[in-house]
């Protein structure tokens, strides 16, 4: 009895001792980057490690590099399939030493959409909170705007998106054809899409999806009041137009995606770990204090 407790007590200090600094320090967090955005532009995601870094101290921040090179990353965001991307930093976050007690998630633009993904398919390390800034939840009907001025690259997307964001060979190639949500041919966007369907349990419900949802301390969704650059803006709350015309919105609350609770986001809300966050600013453009104030405070520390 007495060497079973010596043992015990051993096999806890060992743990304790080389365990502790796994789980007692801050909370990791990992970062995606939006479309035409990279990892480790100084002017955007940099800055954003760099201030969650200063405002928390010892955290390890993880901005996701899509590919071996800044301009890869660049590039994958218009062209990798995004279900091979989802696949991808699953391998990374499971192979990341640092964030295997849990992470806290922050996707911006198209990356807070691949960051649920990631919450629903992949549960292993935890994601504790996931935090949404301008994602298009359910997709978009409209490519008003290149990011990164880039209008060689934004007019050919755009062209293929007109010729056909459904055809194969596009929604598998085309990352903005894999979340175009075309309100005038739903039946289309649902056996067809092969990213954004998928994880919006149009197809099917997969259980798997929901348990994983679930599992999250905080969903936090953030919505831009003067975005000009996602199509519709709604999509940022989950919201969308109502099928057959591109006019009429409904809310989230009102979508069967809510009220069957197929997702779990319903679970959620009612377990208040579901936040709807404004941004009175288009596209991205919070200010540094605005983040402090409703992210970095509220759901980081
Ligand atoms: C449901 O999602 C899980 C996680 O991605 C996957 O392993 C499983 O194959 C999916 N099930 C179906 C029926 O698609
Ligand atoms: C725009 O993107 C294309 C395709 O990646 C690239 O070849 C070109 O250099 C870019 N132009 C500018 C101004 O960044
Ligand atoms: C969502 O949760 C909030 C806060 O708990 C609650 O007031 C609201 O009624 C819920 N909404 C729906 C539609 O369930």
């Amino acid at each position: 009895m007495a060497a079973d407790m010596k043992i015990l007590a051993a096999v806890f200090l060992f743990c304790f001792a080389d365990c502790a600094s796994v789980s007692n320090g801050p909370v990791p967090v990992v970062i995606w980057h939006g479309m035409g955005d990279s990892c480790c532009n100084p002017l955007s995601m940099g800055s954003i490690k760099r201030l969650i870094e200063k405002n928390i101290r010892d955290v390890y921040v993880r901005s996701l590099e899509i590919g071996s090179s800044i301009e890869e990353d660049t590039l994958n965001g218009f062209f990798m399939n995004v279900n091979d991307q989802i696949n991808m930093v699953c391998q990374k976050l499971a192979t990341d030493k640092k964030l295997q007690a849990g992470y806290n998630a922050i996707g911006f633009s198209q990356g807070g959409q691949f960051l649920r993904a990631v919450a629903q398919r992949c549960p292993t390390p935890p994601m504790l909170n996931l935090i949404s800034v301008g994602g298009q939840h359910q997709g978009v009907f409209g490519f008003p705007h290149c990011p990164g001025d880039n209008e060689t690259l934004c007019e050919y997307v755009r062209k293929l998106l007109n010729f056909g964001a459904y055809v194969d060979e596009i929604q598998d190639r085309l990352v903005q054809a894999e979340y175009w949500h075309d309100p005038l041919n739903e039946d289309e966007y649902r056996t067809k899409s092969v990213f954004l369907a998928d994880i919006n349990q149009e197809q099917s419900v997969n259980q798997t999806y929901r348990n994983n949802l679930m599992k999250l301390k905080n969903m936090v969704l953030v919505k831009f009041l003067q975005d000009t650059m996602v199509e519709p803006r709604e999509s940022e709350w989950f919201g969308y137009y109502v099928p057959g015309q591109d006019k009429k919105l409904y809310t989230l609350f009102d979508s069967p995606l809510y009220t069957q609770d197929k997702l779990g986001l319903k679970s959620l809300n009612a377990t208040g770990r579901l936040h709807f966050l404004t941004s009175n600013t288009d596209h991205l453009q919070f200010t540094e204090q605005w983040f402090i104030d409703n992210i970095l405070d509220k759901f980081l520390k």
